[in-house]
């Protein structure tokens, strides 16, 4: 990997990708910015070294056109209140308004560039805008760990046109799930939640080969019981991973690896701050109400399993966080996860947010700012946003 500390930076213009994407409330309002906060170290090195920093993210899936509610802007605004140096907030991610930012900035100062997806290349990775973005910067530094197994425009395209660089972030993320992957105490367990079900079904295959326990929970989980058979309500599901949600069920058993469901739920007829929870097993949901949390249940039997297992890696939350009444299965997995004796390792902002908020994060091994990524680079798949800081 080519560290950051081994390149003089002064009046340098250091293009750099981090990944900013927060979580948001209805309102836009930034919920929880540790993934800003995770990256400071990084740009007060690059700019105590005399650089000018240019920054670029992405925010949610705007699917290549602007959209006002992914935009920048307020996570620039939070770095100001984070940051005592200048910060400069692009309207553009590349063209005119950008270069001429960026040719202004003097050393020491920050300009944040606008989502990087809303330009129709960034996913597709197109030479052209990878050249664009290129242009704004002298070298290329990548600290967006969380981005890390997209090959975007923004996160290893701009690789062939400058010479890469690993972030702080980049550096200790990779330095400590390289441990937990080479060196794993048996029995391994994965606790998968969260609601990006179509991005996770593949990943539970591969997880299928390399642990021994895997606890489902989160909106994931009700593709799973729909598959089943069991009435879900009204709660949502990936029609289109049915079969697949089946396959593995089926796989799991021929692996003898443990795959455990919710027996019991928490429900509601909707999701909103007055909404009234109901707790039921998962054979009696009512037809007008919506899976929301795991039930009291369903906690003793993945408090039980977490206590037989050496190594946790826990991604995604196991009910609607963000609503307390919903929130119960995430704190209570987060509590037994930091009174577990095991290698413990949360990636994922929504169940990092969980031990953050309880004060528990010091009871954790480590807590990455990687979902998705942290999931793949466990799985020893070589992640593009890292290989192109070795190349
Ligand atoms: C994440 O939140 O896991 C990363 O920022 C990646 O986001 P993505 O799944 O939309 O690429």
């Amino acid at each position: 990997m080519r560290h950051l500390r081994d390149v003089r930076l002064e009046n340098k213009r250091v293009l750099m990708r981090v990944d900013f994407n927060v979580p948001l409330d209805e309102e836009g309002n930034i919920i929880d910015d540790n993934k800003i906060k995770a990256a400071l170290p990084t740009i007060e090195y690059i700019l105590g070294q005399g650089a000018r920093l240019i920054i670029m993210s992405h925010l949610g899936r705007p699917k290549g056109k602007r959209e006002d509610r992914f935009s920048l802007r307020v996570v620039g605004e939070r770095m100001k209140s984070l940051i005592t140096a200048n910060v400069y907030i692009s309207p553009e991610t590349v063209g005119p308004l950008a270069e001429e930012a960026a040719a202004a900035l003097k050393p020491g100062e920050i300009l944040l560039l606008e989502n990087v997806r809303f330009q129709p290349g960034e996913e597709k990775n197109d030479p052209e805008l990878s050249k664009q973005m290129a242009a704004l910067g002298d070298i290329f530094v990548n600290d967006a760990f969380g981005s890390a197994h997209r090959a975007h425009s923004s996160t290893t395209g701009v690789g062939d046109y400058l010479p890469c660089y690993a972030g702080l972030l980049m550096e200790k993320e990779v330095e400590i799930l390289r441990n937990v992957l080479n060196y794993p105490e048996s029995p391994r367990m994965a606790i998968l939640g969260g609601a990006k079900v179509a991005d996770k079904i593949g990943l539970i295959e591969n997880l299928l080969d390399k642990t021994a326990i895997v606890l489902i929970g989160g909106g994931m989980a009700n593709t799973f019981l729909q598959a089943q058979g069991k009435n879900i309500g009204k709660s949502r599901f990936e029609a289109n991973f049915l079969d697949q949600a089946l396959r593995l069920i089926k796989l799991a058993a021929d692996k003898k690896v443990e795959f455990v469901l919710p027996v019991d739920v928490v429900t509601a007829a909707e999701l909103s701050p007055e909404a009234v929870p109901v707790i039921t097993d998962v054979d009696h949901v009512a037809d007008d109400h919506m899976i929301l949390d795991i039930g009291p249940q369903t906690i003793d039997i993945f408090k039980e399993a977490i206590k037989r297992a050496r190594t946790i890696i826990w991604n995604g939350p196991l009910g609607v966080y963000e609503y307390q009444q919903f929130a119960h299965g995430t704190e209570e997995i987060t509590r037994a996860l930091a009174e577990s004796q095991a290698i413990t390792v949360i990636g994922g902002g929504d169940s990092s947010a969980a031990a953050l908020n309880l004060g528990l994060a010091d009871k954790i091994t480590h807590i990455s700012t990687g979902g998705g990524a942290t999931l793949e680079f466990l799985e020893g798949i070589t992640l593009p946003g890292v290989a192109v800081c070795e190349k």
